[in-house]
């Protein structure tokens, strides 16, 4: 039988527990799951390695998953693993607009690319990472919005930024 391997890639900066549900979920539906970190975009908060590495420690629970990273575009990385399908969480309707046009894109780039989208839970749907930081920043609590691992790291790297 072939092996159903998806993609979920994103920035990751830092993990959430919105992007952990999406995995989880992921895995219910697919046989393995490349969480594919991106090197590029916006200036992150943590460097590649270590969002690479709060993933890997956020899921060590986990299986039949693996934490890769990638610079470029994500259609060479799909190529490249021979993934079926690209799972995005959809928190929104601003997040639906987004993904049409990455969706319309990639597939230009990818003819046949699918992609999966996962409703995130409602609970866990106003989890954004900016938001994460930005709470981190002024003291408040983060432990109901990313993995246990990412609160001592994410507190001590904003400490210093604290008014
Ligand atoms: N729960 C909580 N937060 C979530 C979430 C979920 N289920 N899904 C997304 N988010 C948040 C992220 O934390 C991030 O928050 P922030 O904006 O506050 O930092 C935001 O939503 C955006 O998420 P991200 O997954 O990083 O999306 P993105 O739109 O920046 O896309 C890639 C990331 C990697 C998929 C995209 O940039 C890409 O494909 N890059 C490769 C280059 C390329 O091929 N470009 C052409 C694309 S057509």
């Amino acid at each position: 039988m072939v092996e159903r391997h998806a993609m979920y890639p994103g920035t990751f900066d830092p993990v959430t527990l919105g992007h952990q549900d999406i995995l989880e979920r992921a895995l219910a539906l697919f046989d393995r799951v490349t969480v594919a970190v991106a090197a590029g975009g916006k200036t992150p908060l943590f460097s590649l390695r270590e969002r690479v590495e709060l993933c890997q420690q956020a899921w060590a629970h986990l299986d039949r998953h693996e934490v890769v990273s990638f610079a470029g575009l994500l259609v060479d990385e799909l190529r490249r693993r021979r993934t079926c399908a690209v799972i995005r969480g959809i928190r929104s309707s601003a997040d639906y607009e987004h993904e049409l046009s990455m969706v319309g894109v990639n597939r230009l780039l990818l003819p046949g690319s699918e992609f999966v989208f996962l409703l995130a839970r409602p609970e866990l749907a106003a989890i954004r990472s900016s938001l994460v930081k930005e709470v981190a920043r002024f003291g408040g609590d983060v432990s109901r919005l990313v993995p246990p691992v990412v609160v001592p790291i994410l507190v001590k790297r904003l400490a210093k930024d604290r008014p």
